[in-house]
């Protein structure tokens, strides 16, 4: 027999790993794009960048991580954005700062965004 089982058991392992992570990508991509959805003014194009030309983690205002793709700040202030918190911002489950100040944030901050353990900052006003 050519191979044991453990390597078998590792590589599955692995795809899992991977699938699942890729899945959680996708979900910070899906909740950056829920959130620029709300925007309904950008005076300064600043979401222009947000598009699938460029990986999300490079669009204006996004850092992920640095070993794995997952959103861990959001830093737009001064932008003159009106926008709403989007309920889908409490997917971004490795946010730990989202600075908003000097926008036009209004709405009421959705409960997802309690479920954001790692979140330090949040600031909109
Ligand atoms: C997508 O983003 C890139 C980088 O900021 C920009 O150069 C390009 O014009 C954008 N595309 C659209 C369709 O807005
Ligand atoms: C993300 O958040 C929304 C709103 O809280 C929720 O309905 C959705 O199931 C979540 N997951 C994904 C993959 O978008």
């Amino acid at each position: 027999m050519c191979c044991s089982f453990f390597p078998k058991v590792a590589v599955l392992v692995l795809t899992l790993l991977i699938v699942q992570m890729n899945g959680a990508v996708s979900e910070d991509s899906h909740a950056l794009l829920a959130f620029k959805s709300t925007i309904t003014h950008d005076p300064q194009a600043i979401m222009r960048s947000w598009n699938d030309s460029l990986p999300f983690c490079l669009w204006s205002g996004v850092t992920c991580g640095r070993r794995h793709q997952r959103v861990t700040s959001l830093d737009l202030p001064n932008m003159g954005l009106v926008a709403t918190l989007s309920p889908y911002l409490g997917n971004l489950s490795f946010l730990m700062y989202i600075s908003l100040e000097n926008n036009h944030i209004h709405g009421s901050i959705p409960p997802e965004i309690g479920n954001l353990f790692r979140l330090r900052v949040l600031s909109l006003l």
